[in-house]
C-alpha cells in the first residue's frame, strides 16, 4: 500500500505512521526525518538546510524532490511506504506522479488549538526520533525515551516563531494539496483530535479496511 501522510504541524502524522509501519507493513518514510539526520550528522545536506528548519520555512522543491525519488528507488520501498510530510507543495506531488503512484492520501484533520498543544509539550528521542508529549504521552522518566534509554528533547522548530511560521507555510503551500488529491479521488479524511488509540483505530476503520 502506498500511502501519503497529510496534515499540519503537529496533526500526529509521525505518531500515527510508527504504529501504522507495523499494521502496513511499509517502511515509513519522513522527509523531516531525514533532514533532521542530515543536520545532526553535520552532512552537506544537512548544513544546507537546518538554517531553512530551524526558521520553519520548507527546503526547496528540487533537493527535496530528489531525495524522496532516490529514497522510493530502494528494494524496501517497492510493496509500499508511508510518505510523512512529502509532497508538501503543488510541484512535489506532480513530481511523485512521475515516479510513482498512491493508492491513498491520509488527510488529518486537526483545529489550530490542538496543534499548539501538541507541538509545545513534544519531546522526540535524539537517539532513536520516538516521539513523546510532557502531558499526552508521558515518557516513564523525564527526559529519558521509554523505546530506548535516549536523551529526549525539543526540536528547535518547535519554539513558538517557527511554529507560527509552519503553519503559515502549511496554509499557503501544503493545504491546497487537499483539494489536489480530493479531485483524484484518492483522499480520506481522518478526524485527528482523539486519542493515538482511537486514531489508529480510525485509520484501520477508514483507510487499511
Ligand atoms: P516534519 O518533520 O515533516 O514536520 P511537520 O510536518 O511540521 O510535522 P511534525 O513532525 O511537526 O508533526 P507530526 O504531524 O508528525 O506530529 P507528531 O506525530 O510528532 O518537517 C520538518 C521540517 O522539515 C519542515 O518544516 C520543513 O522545513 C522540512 N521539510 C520536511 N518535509 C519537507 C518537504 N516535503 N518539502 C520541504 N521541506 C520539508 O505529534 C506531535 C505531538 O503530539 C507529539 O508530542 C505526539 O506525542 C503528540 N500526539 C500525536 N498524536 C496525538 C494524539 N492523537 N493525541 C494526543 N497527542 C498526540
Amino acid at each position: 500500500m502506498k500511502l501519503i501522510f497529510l496534515g499540519p504541524p503537529g496533526a500526529g502524522k509521525g505518531t500515527l505512521a510508527a504504529k501504522a509501519v507495523d499494521i502496513c507493513k511499509v517502511p515509513h518514510i519522513s522527509t523531516g526525518a531525514i533532514f533532521r539526520e542530515a543536520i545532526a550528522a553535520k552532512t552537506p545536506l544537512g548544513l544546507k538546510v537546518k538554517a531553512i528548519i530551524d526558521a520553519g520555512k520548507l527546503v526547496d522543491d528540487d533537493t527535496t524532490i530528489a531525495l524522496v525519488k532516490e529514497r522510493l528507488a530502494q528494494a524496501d520501498a517497492q510493496a509500499g511506504y508511508i510518505l510523512d510530510g512529502f509532497p508538501r507543495t503543488i510541484p512535489q506531488a506532480e513530481a511523485l506522479a512521475t515516479f510513482s503512484t498512491v493508492d491513498k492520501v491520509v488527510n488529518f484533520d486537526i483545529p489550530d488549538s490542538s496543534i499548539l498543544e501538541r507541538l509545545s509539550g513534544r519531546r522526540v528521542c535524539r537517539a532513536c526520533g520516538a516521539n513523546h508529549h510532557v502531558v499526552f504521552s508521558k515518557p516513564k522518566q523525564a527526559g529519558v525515551c521509554d523505546a530506548c534509554g535516549g536523551e529526549l528533547y525539543i526540536r528547535d522548530d518547535d519554539k513558538p516563531e517557527a511554529i507560527q511560521k509552519r503553519l503559515e507555510v502549511y496554509r499557503a503551500q501544503t493545504a491546497p494539496l487537499i483539494d489536489f488529491y480530493r479531485n483524484k479521488g484518492v483522499l480520506v479524511d481522518v478526524d485527528a483530535r482523539p486519542s493515538v488509540d482511537e486514531v489508529v483505530a480510525n485509520f484501520k476503520k477508514s483507510v487499511v479496511a
